[in-house]
């Protein structure tokens, strides 16, 4: 369809680029510094500056988030073969104490990558179409969750 063209194409190259593709999304967490409290590491007294530039949060934001965006564009036409690592997944941030909110936080911050990659390309049915896969994605995770 329409929608998974559009998507398919708009990744294409954003997909290659995954590290400053996810920097752009550290938006969300100067935004809510609170979320950065979740990772890990150093000490309480670290600055939001120090948790923005630690290997954990770097890790998740480039790596982690991007490669289940990319699983899930490259599985538009099955997204349901997706579900037990979903499932799973939504259960891991259970347990790492990520409120479910947030996770529509991300798709802001996803959104707002688009935007500021696509330029002129990101159009109003375009940025429905990713809402719709990333709100599949989100509805699993939740899922998973609350089991
Ligand atoms: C793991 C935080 C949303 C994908 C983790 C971990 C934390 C975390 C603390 C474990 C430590 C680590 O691996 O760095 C958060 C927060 C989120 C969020 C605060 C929302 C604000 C998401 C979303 C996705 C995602 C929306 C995917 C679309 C992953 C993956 C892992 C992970 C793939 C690794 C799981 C594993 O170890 O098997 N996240 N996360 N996260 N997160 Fe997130």
């Amino acid at each position: 369809t329409k929608d998974k063209e559009l998507i398919r194409d708009s990744w294409e190259s954003l997909g290659k680029n995954k590290v400053p593709h996810g920097v752009v999304m550290f938006s969300l967490f100067e935004l809510d510094p609170a979320l950065l409290n979740l990772f890990h590491y150093g000490t309480n007294c670290d600055s939001t500056q120090d948790r923005l530039a630690s290997p954990e949060f770097l890790e998740h934001v480039t790596k982690q988030v991007m490669l289940v965006i990319d699983a899930a564009v490259s599985h538009l036409d099955d997204l349901h073969s997706l579900e037990d690592f979903l499932l799973n997944l939504g259960k891991k941030h259970q347990a790492v104490g990520v409120r479910t909110q947030s996770f529509a936080a991300v798709g802001e911050s996803l959104l707002y990558m688009l935007q500021c990659s696509l330029g002129p390309a990101y159009t109003a049915p375009l940025r429905q179409a990713w809402l719709n896969m990333y709100s599949i994605v989100v509805a699993m995770m939740s899922r998973g969750y609350a089991e």
